[in-house]
C-alpha cells in the first residue's frame, strides 16, 4: 500500500496497520474497556444530518477561523499526541512541518519525543503545549518557565487524564514507553523490519521534556497507564487549574471538559478555550462522545470561550457538522497518527490536504461561503 492509496483516515489507519508493529499500532488505535465511547465519537456525527442550501454562489470560500487568537487557515487542528516518534522517526517534526503548511494549530505534549525548545525555534504554525500536572512540582514549574521562553501560543491543561484508562489492548501487547520486546510482541516486532531498523539507527528514544526529572519513559520501560498512575498529581483541582492558568498568564484551555458545569467553571477560572473531548475514548470508557455534548456546551458558554470539538471526526463532513452546532473549530489526535505511522510528514500532508479538500467541496456543497454562515438551521437530527 502507498500513500496515493489513502484516500480517507481509514485508509491511512490500514497503511499504519500494515508498517507498525502491533503493540504500537494498537496503542494508537486502542481505547478503554470496551471501546464503546471511541466508536461512539464518530459515530455520534452519523445520528445527525445536513440540509445544503443551494444557488448559493460558491466560487470564492473562506474556511478559516480564529482559535484563541490565532488565525487558521482551516477549522481543524492537529490535537497533541505523546509518543510521536515511536510510530515515525520524523515525530513530532514531521506532524509541526505538515501543520505548518496547513496553517494551523498543533500541539507536542508533556510526553513529546522532541524538547519544547526546538519546537519554539523551528516552528512558525501556533502551538500549544499539552500539560499534565505531575507530583513533581519542580518538573511542573520547569515545563511552564520553558514554554513561556519558548513562547508558545497557548497551554493545554488536560484534566480527562487523572489516572490512566485501561487499554485492554496495551496490557495484552504489553506496549511500553521506551518499547520492550515481550515474548508475544517478538514477531510483531521483527515482522516490521523498517519500523525496527528506524527506532534502533536514528536518533535514540526519549522523552525530552520530562527525562532530566524522571526516568521512567525514557530510561524505564512502563506502561503509559503506570505512567500516569505513579507520576500525575491526583489531587489536581479547580484552584490548582486557577493557579496554573494565572501563573501561565496567557491563552489557556482545558482539554477534556464534557459537562456544562465545568465548561462554566472554565470560564470562572478564567480559561480562554475548552476542547470538549473524552481522550478519544482512551480514559472513561461509557462517556458521551463529544458532539452529543457540543450543543449544550456551546450554549451555555460558546460566547465567553473559544469551543473546540475533539475527537472522532474522520471527515470533513464532521466538521462542517461541529461548527453548525457552535464549535469554533474542531481537532483530533488518530486522524493524523495513521497517516504519521504511515508515512511520516508527508503523510500528514496528504491527510491534512484531503480533509481541507473535504471540507472546501462540502461548504459549498452545503451553499456558504464562509463558516458563520453555518447554523443549526443546517442540521437535523434523526
Ligand atoms: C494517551 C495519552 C498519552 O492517550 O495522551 O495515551
Amino acid at each position: 500500500m502507498r500513500i496515493s492509496d489513502c484516500h480517507n483516515v481509514n485508509d491511512f489507519r490500514t497503511m499504519a496497520q500494515q508498517r507498525l508493529p502491533f503493540p504500537i499500532f494498537d496503542y494508537i488505535d486502542g481505547a478503554a474497556d470496551d471501546e464503546v465511547t471511541r466508536r461512539r465519537n464518530t459515530a455520534a456525527y452519523e445520528a445527525c444530518d445536513l440540509v445544503p442550501n443551494v444557488l448559493a454562489g460558491v466560487e470564492e470560500i473562506d474556511m478559516s477561523v480564529t482559535v484563541m487568537g490565532k488565525k487558521l487557515a482551516m477549522p481543524l487542528f492537529l490535537s497533541p499526541t505523546a509518543l510521536q516518534r515511536l510510530f515515525h522517526w520524523q515525530g513530532e517534526r514531521g506532524v509541526a512541518r505538515a501543520a505548518e503548511k496547513y496553517g494551523t494549530f498543533f500541539g507536542i505534549s508533556s510526553l513529546a519525543t522532541v524538547s519544547i525548545e526546538e519546537i519554539g525555534e523551528s516552528i512558525s504554525t501556533p502551538k500549544m503545549f499539552q500539560f499534565y500536572v505531575h507530583k513533581d512540582k519542580g518538573l511542573n514549574q520547569s515545563m511552564i518557565e520553558r514554554c513561556k521562553a519558548a513562547r508558545f501560543d497557548a497551554l493545554t491543561l488536560t484534566v480527562d487524564t487523572i489516572v490512566g484508562g485501561n487499554r485492554e489492548r496495551c496490557l495484552r501487547s504489553g506496549f511500553t514507553s521506551p518499547p520492550k520486546i515481550t515474548p508475544t510482541s517478538f514477531l510483531s516486532y521483527a515482522a516490521k523490519p523498517a519500523w525496527g531498523l528506524n527506532y534502533m539507527l536514528r536518533e535514540k528514544f526519549e522523552l525530552s521534556n520530562l527525562k532530566d526529572h524522571v526516568g521512567e519513559g525514557t530510561n524505564f520501560a512502563l506502561s503509559v497507564a503506570d505512567y500516569f498512575n505513579t507520576m500525575l498529581d491526583q489531587s489536581l483541582n479547580w484552584d490548582m487549574a486557577e493557579a496554573i492558568r494565572k501563573d501561565w498568564d496567557g491563552e489557556f484551555c482545558l482539554k477534556g471538559i464534557m459537562s456544562v458545569e465545568d465548561a462554566r467553571r472554565a470560564v470562572d477560572i478564567g480559561a480562554t478555550a475548552i476542547m470538549v473531548s473524552n481522550h478519544g475514548g482512551r480514559q472513561l470508557d461509557g462517556s458521551r462522545a463529544p458532539f452529543d455534548q457540543l450543543a449544550e456546551i456551546c450554549d451555555a458558554v460558546g460566547d465567553k470561550l473559544d469551543v473546540i470539538c475533539d475527537g472522532g471526526i474522520t471527515r470533513g463532513s464532521h466538521v462542517l457538522k461541529a461548527l453548525s452546532v457552535g464549535a469554533k473549530a474542531c481537532s483530533g489526535g488518530r486522524l493524523y497518527l495513521y497517516a504519521l505511522a504511515a508515512s511520516g510528514q508527508a503523510g500528514v500532508e496528504r491527510i491534512l490536504g484531503l480533509l481541507q479538500t473535504e471540507i472546501e467541496r462540502d461548504m459549498k456543497l452545503m451553499g456558504v461561503t464562509s463558516v458563520d454562515q453555518l447554523s443549526r438551521d443546517n442540521l437535523r437530527w434523526r
